[in-house]
């Protein structure tokens, strides 16, 4: 089935989110208000989620393999998690003072990942890189970061450099360009962002030395994350380590999706250390928040005994309901738990491998842990580039084809399983995936 047929299947299953999104578009401009969760030809508008079903406003059922982009780690309405929130809303939805459930979540990440000594807590992802470079800035006096291309770390302005755009844009594969991923981004962040490939050890590690005496920190997914999945070699990692060390630059991980790749989250994976981590999603239970924490005398800046040298504030950060819903969540997040779903998604691999073979569709499947992404190619996947070179009208048929058998992930091909997930999902996964490329052609 070619692409028009698929969104012509969409289109006669989901009448009613059409007529919702209709409904959006004259109080929101294009009839959303998340930009990373459109996709043509309408969004679907959902009313319930419970375990790994999502449930379309049309009444339709389907698995849900991204789980709000990879926040809900137990799936939708996990009965621990829904205790927690529902308890602590009960006791007041936030104070302006300290609760005892930030010190338990913050207590519970400090002993979990190997670097972090002291956290903090924030209201998105993009709030915790937000204060990693900051407090970087600070701590070391220096004005550049570096990043990789395709790196995703939020939608401030330092990190929103060379995140997605056409292929026309990116300059030479061994020296990328700056290129702001949006309109409005200020000219000092093009310039003081230093962009570097992804897992080509020789020459990231020549653009930071070249800009060395300028920058105060490399932030890097150990896992590309919103670029397709696409994991880190340890050698790239290990050269990171020891450039930034040797340079004075701070290395801060965001570690907001990866964080559940292990207990102690990738750093403990690959058994190499940042001096800072930015965290979220999953530590939320579902709920708004970011994280932050790392090496002790770099987060006493935020120390308001000692100054602060850095300030940080925000109304609704570390709020009780957030707190408690994190702590429920992170609390079942345990070895076992994470094994289990990691040999599942190892299956769902395998599977993906062995459909796409059986209808001669060449696919590589990235990811580490619980997460996993396709990429319909021959050509394997290491950087950004890689995962953008691919037939993009396919894998919208893709995207669309699994959504109209019951499967959602996200449109960019990735996804995340959730640990009530059982062999059965699994199998429901692969059987949408024969069902969609077996009428690929018709
Ligand atoms: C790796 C990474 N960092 C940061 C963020 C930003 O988090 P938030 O959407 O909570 O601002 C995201 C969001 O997807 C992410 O994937």
């Amino acid at each position: 089935m070619s692409l028009q047929n698929e969104i012509n299947r969409y289109e006669l299953l989901t009448p009613r989110s059409r007529a919702s999104w209709e409904e959006a578009r004259l109080y929101m401009p294009g009839g959303d208000t998340r930009t990373s969760v459109f996709w043509p030809p309408y969004p679907l508008f959902f009313t319930h989620g419970e375990g790994t079903q999502i449930w379309d406003q049309d009444g339709t059922a389907r698995t849900d393999f991204i789980n709000n982009f990879t926040s809900l780690p137990h799936g939708h309405a996990d009965a621990s998690v829904t205790k927690a929130i529902q308890e602590a809303a009960g006791k007041g939805a936030a104070f302006g003072g300290a609760n005892e459930s930030q010190v338990r979540l913050a207590k519970l990440l400090c002993e979990r990942l190997p670097s972090v000594d002291l956290m903090r807590f924030a209201n998105s992802g993009t709030e915790a890189t937000m204060n990693c470079v900051r407090a970087a800035y600070a701590f070391t006096g220096r004005r550049k970061i570096a990043k990789a291309e395709g790196g995703y770390h939020g939608t401030h302005d330092a990190v929103s450099i060379s995140v997605k755009m056409s292929p026309d844009l990116l300059g030479d594969a061994a020296a990328p360009y700056s290129v702001a991923s949006t309109a409005g981004i200020s000219d000092a962040a093009v310039r003081n962002t230093v962009v570097v490939p992804y897992n080509d050890i020789e020459n990231s590690r020549r653009i930071i030395i070249e800009n060395a005496a300028e920058l105060a920190a490399v932030i890097i997914e150990p896992m590309l994350g919103s670029a397709g999945m696409i994991p880190a070699s340890l050698e790239y990692l290990t050269m990171l380590r020891d450039v930034t060390h040797q340079y004075g630059i701070l290395l801060v991980f965001d570690e907001v999706v990866s964080l559940r790749v292990a207990m102690g989250g990738a750093q403990e994976r690959y058994g190499v250390m940042p001096d800072l981590t930015a965290l979220g999603k999953v530590i939320g239970g579902g709920l708004p928040v970011g994280g932050f924490g790392g090496r002790a005398d770099i987060m006493e800046q935020f120390d308001p005994t000692m100054g602060p040298k850095v300030s940080q504030a925000g109304t609704f950060t570390g709020n009780p309901v957030t707190m408690a819903a994190g702590l429920a969540a992170m609390e079942q997040l345990t070895s076992e738990s994470l094994m289990r779903t990691e040999m599942l998604r190892d299956a769902l691999a395998e599977g993906i491998c062995e459909v796409s073979a059986e209808f001669d569709v060449p696919v590589q499947v990235t990811g580490l842990g619980p997460f996993y992404a396709m990429h319909f190619t021959d050509h394997s996947i290491n950087n950004f580039r890689d995962a953008v070179n691919v037939d993009q009208d396919f894998k919208r048929q893709v995207f669309l084809g699994l959504m109209n058998e019951g499967i959602l992930v996200a449109s960019h091909m990735v996804g995340a399983l959730s640990t009530p997930m059982t062999e059965g999902d699994v199998e429901s996964h692969l059987h949408a995936l024969r069902q969609v490329l077996a009428r690929r052609l018709s």
